[in-house]
């Protein structure tokens, strides 16, 4: 089995993204290579472009204040994002980069075996539940087993982009991340 830093290099060559033609550079996952969590977002942003390092902007520093507040830290889990390049203007990322960038996060999942994934928005769930609404599921723990995937386990929540621009959405991703203990400590006795 390749480890992490095998992938990312494997990838950083070979994924065919036409998003790296504007990107300044890829954005791969990052964090705890054994972390019981993972969370995935959507694809970089400006600062992440510019770091290389995904979450390192205002929806990171959010994302590190809500990690806090149960007790955990950014060196806990890993956290990457569905697209590992910026596109232009923060663009939603279209069908095809997606579909480019997807066995990079497939790799990435499948190293470090997660016992939850945690979607940070409908980009990211939409993924692996194509049917679901973010409005109806934020916050419930969904179950699917899906060939090769490490863990049937998974929570949608609001995109904390999303969320720090919008109280309502605030307040519901605030709430929504106070289970993840609960349900990591559920999973872990099934
Ligand atoms: N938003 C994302 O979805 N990913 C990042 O890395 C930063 C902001």
């Amino acid at each position: 089995m390749k480890t992490l830093p095998e992938i990312h290099e494997y990838w950083k060559v070979h994924c065919t993204c036409d998003l790296k033609a504007t990107a300044t550079q890829a954005v791969p996952g990052d964090g705890n290579a054994h972390a019981e969590v993972v969370f995935i977002g959507e694809a970089p942003g400006k600062k992440e472009d510019l770091e290389g390092r995904p979450f390192v902007g205002a929806a990171g520093k959010f994302l590190s204040e809500m990690l806090a507040s149960i007790n955990m830290k950014r060196e806990d889990i890993y956290i990457t994002n569905m697209v590992k390049y910026r596109p232009p203007n923060n663009r939603d990322p279209l069908p095809e980069e997606k579909e480019a960038c997807k066995q990079w996060l497939h790799d990435e999942l499948v190293a470090v075996q997660p016992k939850l994934i945690v979607f940070l928005g409908r980009i990211a769930m939409s993924n692996f539940f194509p049917t679901e609404k973010i409005s109806a599921v934020h916050g419930k723990l969904l179950k699917k087993n899906i060939a090769g995937m490490p863990t049937e386990y998974f929570l949608p929540l609001y995109h904390p982009a999303a969320a720090l621009y919008n109280g309502g959405l605030r307040q519901e991703l605030l709430n929504d991340f106070q289970k993840i203990p609960l349900v990591l400590k559920n999973i872990a006795e099934k």
